[in-house]
């Protein structure tokens, strides 16, 4: 019996999101039926909301989720009705060239629900990143669905489904930032904080944090960035050499996803380093290098999808730590709101008077 519940409908482009009722099918083969319990508003939610990401409207927003399996389809093994999960969109298919060579994190063909989630009229919906958990319940693939340690809160656990595994993964996974190592992260939000905190796991020495805004900066601090500089006013290409001896830092994360973020980063970075680009630049975005710097600055240029993680490896072991108080994954969450106060948050977020706010259920 497909069930009707309550989620967060983006109607269309620039359109305010709105609640409707959202028809849930039964777990078919390969699916799960989640009770969603937490849900962060990722800034890639507001994208979709802008028509930024495509153009299937409706979206069913919400992506970055904890809660409980509900129900799963006759085939599934690996997760049961009463497990604590976090939801991942890299639910990986095995079979791809990446899986194949033993890369699942690159994945090339990763699972979704095959069934469509509605509205009581019968319009399929297009799940954000397909998830789709600003609702009380959501429907998944069960490869989407990551046991973790359910000791830990549902709205800290959810966070790991999309930005902060991004900014963890982009400085532990992608960046393979090591111990002694001189990192800066240009851009503060959620995501770069995220890249503060991992790089501090990792044994970083030296972390740079880079934002036009003074409050990000000083949450920076507390995440772990050991220098701090305001690119409003001064130029953070010089200020990061400065801090490096003059050299420029051996890994630069760029989380805002710009061209002029990403120059900065690329020059900001010491000979033969590693540029990782997490922030997500738009379809209209170019940029333009000297052909002779790419080559002669030697080193490596990478992007970071979803921190390169494989939820099976990086999740538990993200929430063990957080556990054992070696990764504050509650500094992330400035305020926990309802379902219907969505709109308001994309509106802070604009503002950037949030890290994250986070829908609890
Ligand atoms: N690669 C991935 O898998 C992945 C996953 C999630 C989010 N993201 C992307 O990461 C980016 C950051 O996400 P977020 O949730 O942290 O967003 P956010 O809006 O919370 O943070 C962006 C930060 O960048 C700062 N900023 C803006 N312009 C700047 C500039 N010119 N110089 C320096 N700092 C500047 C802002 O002050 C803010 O602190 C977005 O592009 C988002 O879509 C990527
Ligand atoms: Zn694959
Ligand atoms: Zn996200």
């Amino acid at each position: 019996m497909a069930q009707e519940v309550r989620g967060v409908i983006a109607p269309g482009k620039d359109e305010p999101v709105r609640i409707e009722t959202v028809v849930v099918p039964d777990p078919g083969p390969g699916e799960a039926v989640v009770r969603v319990q937490a849900c962060g508003v990722c800034h890639t939610d507001l994208h979709y909301k802008q028509g930024g990401i495509n153009d299937d409207f409706p979206f069913l927003l919400g992506h970055e989720a904890a809660g409980v399996v509900e129900s799963v389809g006759d085939d599934v093994t690996d997760v049961a009705p009463g497990d604590f999960v976090i939801l991942n969109w890299r639910a990986v298919c095995g079979h791809c060239r990446a899986c194949l060579r033993g890369r699942p994190w690159y994945c090339f063909d990763t699972h979704n629900a095959q069934q469509k989630m509605t509205l009581t009229d019968g319009t399929e919906l297009s799940p954000a990143l397909g998830i789709g958990a600003f609702a009380e319940k959501t429907l998944v693939a069960a490869g989407q669905c990551t046991k973790v340690d359910p000791a830990v809160a549902p709205q800290v656990a959810g966070l790991l489904g999309c930005g902060v595994m991004a900014g963890i993964g982009a400085a532990i996974n992608t960046g393979n930032v090591g111990r002694g190592d001189s990192v800066a992260v240009i851009g503060c939000g959620g995501v770069g904080d995220a890249a503060i905190a991992g790089s501090r796991l990792a044994g970083a020495a030296k972390i740079i944090a880079v934002d036009i805004d003074d409050r990000k900066l000083e949450t920076a601090r507390s995440m772990g960035a050991t220098h701090t500089v305001n690119s409003r006013t001064s130029d953070p290409v010089e200020a990061i050499r400065d801090l490096t001896g003059g050299f420029g830092a051996d890994v630069v994360i760029e989380a805002v996803g710009r061209p002029e973020t990403y120059r900065q980063a690329f020059y900001a970075r010491d000979l033969a380093g590693t540029v990782v680009l997490v922030g997500v630049p738009t379809p209209d975005m170019k940029i333009e290098l000297p052909l002779l710097d790419v080559f002669g600055r030697g080193g490596s240029l990478k992007s970071s999808w979803y921190g390169d993680c494989l939820p099976s490896r990086d999740f538990p072991m993200l929430i063990d730590l957080h556990l054992q108080g070696r990764l504050d994954l509650g500094a992330f969450v400035t305020e926990t709101i309802a379902l219907d106060e969505v709109e308001k948050a994309f509106e802070r977020m604009h503002r950037g008077d949030v890290l994250r706010s986070v829908v609890v259920l």
